[in-house]
């Protein structure tokens, strides 16, 4: 990653202790700097999109932005932005997004991001992939050599009829993949609890904002192969809606680190 010199490249020694939510809300101040007047914006979902949520509602507040239209990509980037005073369309309305600015749960080299430990990652999906503009705002801990390789959750959602079919479809698909395992996604553990318990009740199961459920993939040490492909065979399961692997959709990825923010374009 390159620093970007548009702004000074290192904080103060006083700040070398930013917690990492001072981090991930350097980084979403830095992507709002690119929304202009008039624009039509997707907003993102999670505690780093919830700074610029923020941002975005303090600057049409004060009248530094004017005429925004916001795609929200979850119930609560809706309620979260509503509450932050941005106006809401959908994507019927604006099938074209200027500029969308989200967080991510890993980045690789590439760009090539993992979303959804949120459960979002349908609707972020669909919104980022109509924008103009995608800039992903995330702390350094989000940077992983390879997709999977931080040892959480890459997330697939799954229409709930037949859920433990397509589990068992997703199983084989990584059969052989040194120390993959998943399992169906509860409401009561999030992505991050990655304990295996087969006693799974389905009354227990997340449920998404489209009313589907979760199946989490973990990868002992990344995903190994080739992304597209993978892609097309997870998405070629019946049952499959979407997985949280957004391979080429990143136009910027805003890296906030201890010492400084870097900005990759793609
Ligand atoms: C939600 C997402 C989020 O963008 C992702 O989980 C990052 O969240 P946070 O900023 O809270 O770390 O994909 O579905």
């Amino acid at each position: 990653l390159h620093h970007d010199r548009s702004q000074p490249a290192a904080s103060p020694p006083s700040c070398a202790a930013r917690s990492q939510d001072e981090l991930k809300r350097v980084a979403a101040h830095r992507a709002v700097e690119f929304v202009q007047s008039g624009m039509v914006l997707g907003l993102g979902t999670g505690s780093t999109a919830a700074h610029a949520l923020d941002r975005i509602g303090d600057l049409l507040r004060c009248g530094a932005l004017r005429d925004i239209v916001g795609i929200p990509t979850s119930e609560w980037a809706a309620a979260r932005a509503a509450a932050a005073g941005i106006p809401l369309s959908d994507l019927n309305a604006h099938p074209v997004v200027d500029l969308s600015i989200d967080g991510a749960d890993e980045v690789d080299p590439a760009l090539n991001l993992v979303k959804g430990r949120g459960g979002s990652l349908l609707r972020e999906k669909m919104v980022e992939g109509a924008s103009r503009r995608f800039v992903v705002i995330v702390d350094e801990s989000k940077l992983v050599p390879r997709l999977g390789a931080s040892g959480l959750a890459v997330p697939v959602e799954v229409i709930p009829f037949g859920w433990a079919l397509t589990l068992r479809r997703l199983r084989s698909l990584f059969e052989g993949m040194p120390g993959f395992n998943l399992k169906l996604r509860t409401a009561a553990t999030d992505a991050k609890a990655n304990s295996f318990d087969e006693n799974v009740f389905e009354q227990e199961a997340f449920v998404t904002d489209n009313k589907n459920y979760i199946v989490d993939l973990f990868f002992e040490d990344g995903i190994h192969g080739d992304l597209n492909l993978i892609s097309d065979e997870i998405l070629r399961i019946t049952g499959v809606v979407e997985h949280g692997m957004f391979l080429g959709l990143a136009s910027s990825v805003i890296v906030a680190r201890k010492d400084g923010v870097a900005r990759k374009d793609g």
